[in-house]
């Protein structure tokens, strides 16, 4: 594997790793506003991203690359409103979207097909990901202004709180 190559997976092993820490902190901050559903969603979303983080991991060990662990910043611990947080799992999925396409490109021109066919599991995934989280968006923005409506989403949301299978 290529330098470049092998720097952009641990760099985005590492940013999947910060994903998982982000949305636990989203998750943490809900149940703190009581609402466990949404929370309970979030720390699906954070094991969801761990293992993403994991898939990487594995990746580079059975490429014989032992994975630098960096440090993972420390994320933000409160937001505005519900519709900001979850607006803020929007921007972060579309982020990491772009994140996982430079990738993609950098595998192309590496001519690392190994590499290729792991990212494209990535590509998809992304596309499901921004998919769910826009379809929350759009329902906070529907119903996030009467306090029954965010009753009824926080419900509807905690049965989503098992991680999904692949
Ligand atoms: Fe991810
Ligand atoms: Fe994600």
């Amino acid at each position: 594997m290529t330098d470049e190559m092998k720097n952009g997976l641990i760099d985005q092993m590492n940013a999947e790793f910060y994903s998982s820490y982000l949305y636990l902190a989203i998750g943490n901050w809900f149940r703190d506003q009581d609402l466990d559903g949404f929370g309970s969603w979030m720390e699906a979303q954070a094991a969801e991203e761990y293992e993403h983080a994991m898939k990487l991991y594995h990746h580079l060990h059975e490429r014989g690359v032992t994975p630098r662990l960096a440090a993972i910043p420390e994320p933000p611990s409160s937001w505005d409103s519900v519709l900001a947080a979850v607006e803020a799992v929007l921007e972060h999925e579309r982020y990491i979207t772009g994140r996982i396409h430079e990738l993609a490109d950098l595998a192309l021109s590496n001519h690392d097909h190994a590499s290729r066919l792991l990212l494209d599991w990535y590509v998809n995934e992304q596309v499901e990901e921004e998919a769910t989280a826009s379809d929350i968006v759009r329902k906070v923005r529907m119903l996030a202004d009467t306090s029954h409506g965010l009753f009824m989403l926080d419900r509807e949301l905690a049965g989503r709180g098992a991680p999904a299978a692949e």
